[in-house]
């Protein structure tokens, strides 16, 4: 899929009067996912979030124009990710994950800079950046000409970066991109994330990642596992730790 739906969404206060009363009801936490376009505008939504029943905890989507830096997304470099992470640590206690961008020439420094600012865990990885030619050929498709790319095609790319992250940093990793059957889920565990997240797939089948958890659980016992654990980071070159010159040396 190539999208370029904006961040529609209703607004923080629409989503705690409408939404976090339900979500406090669920038997699953929900995670809130947070956009902004500066350092400031980050800090005051999730400060409204913070304290909220249903609300369990914040992923910040990085993946944002900065205005204050010309808009240059605060993902592409360790000082801007890492500044809206530590921002937004000192404003809530909430479990804290940073969702990067595929979109960047190496992202272990900046995995290492959020890292390092106090997120409890990283997401990885947002769309790519993709552009397509309308029929006819002359012009770009999207009227913003940029659109995200996600789905099957990007799996390849988010697992690279799910694998170099994996050794670059301490903290837990949940994995997304291009995730349709439970053999995406095994190679994502493999390359060192701890969680997986389901996006493009969920438009065709929404009960999707509830069948991958009940998948995930019979593989399990097939292989006589009583848990997922072991399966994560058996793809790795070492135990995941600081970035290793092999993964420095390795570019295809
Ligand atoms: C229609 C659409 C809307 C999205 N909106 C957001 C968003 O608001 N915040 C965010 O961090 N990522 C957003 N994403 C990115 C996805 O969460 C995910 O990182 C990406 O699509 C790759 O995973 P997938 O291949 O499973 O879709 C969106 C993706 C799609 C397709």
């Amino acid at each position: 899929m190539l999208n370029s739906i904006g961040l529609q969404n209703p607004g923080v206060d629409a989503v705690i009067a409408k939404y976090a009363g339900v979500w406090a009801g669920w038997r699953v936490p929900v995670i809130v996912n947070v956009a902004g376009e500066s350092v400031a505008e980050y800090v005051e939504v999730v400060r409204r979030l913070d304290g909220q029943p249903g609300i369990a905890g914040i992923e910040l989507n990085i993946s944002c124009p900065n205005v204050g830096r010309g808009g240059l997304q605060f993902a592409i470099d360790p000082e801007g990710a890492g500044s809206v992470t530590a921002a937004v640590r000192r404003a809530t206690d909430l479990p804290l994950l940073v969702k990067l961008s595929p979109n960047v020439a190496d992202v272990r420094p900046i995995a290492r800079a959020v890292a390092d600012a106090g997120a409890d865990a990283l997401t990885a990885v947002n769309t790519l950046s993709g552009i397509a030619v309308a029929p006819g050929r002359q012009r770009p498709l999207l009227g913003n000409v940029f659109g995200g790319l996600s789905g099957p095609a990007i799996k390849p790319v988010a697992l690279r970066i799910v694998y170099e992250v994996a050794q670059s940093v301490d903290i837990p990793i949940v994995a997304i991109g291009g995730v349709t059957e439970l053999a995406d889920v095994l190679d994502y565990l493999a390359v060192g994330a701890v969680a997986i997240q389901v996006g493009t797939a969920i438009f065709a089948d929404a009960t999707l990642p509830v069948r991958l958890v009940d998948q995930l659980a019979d593989e399990c016992r097939r292989r006589g596992l009583g848990s997922y654990r072991p399966l994560v980071g058996t793809a790795l070159p070492g135990r995941p730790g600081p970035s290793s010159a092999r993964g420095v040396e390795y570019r295809p």
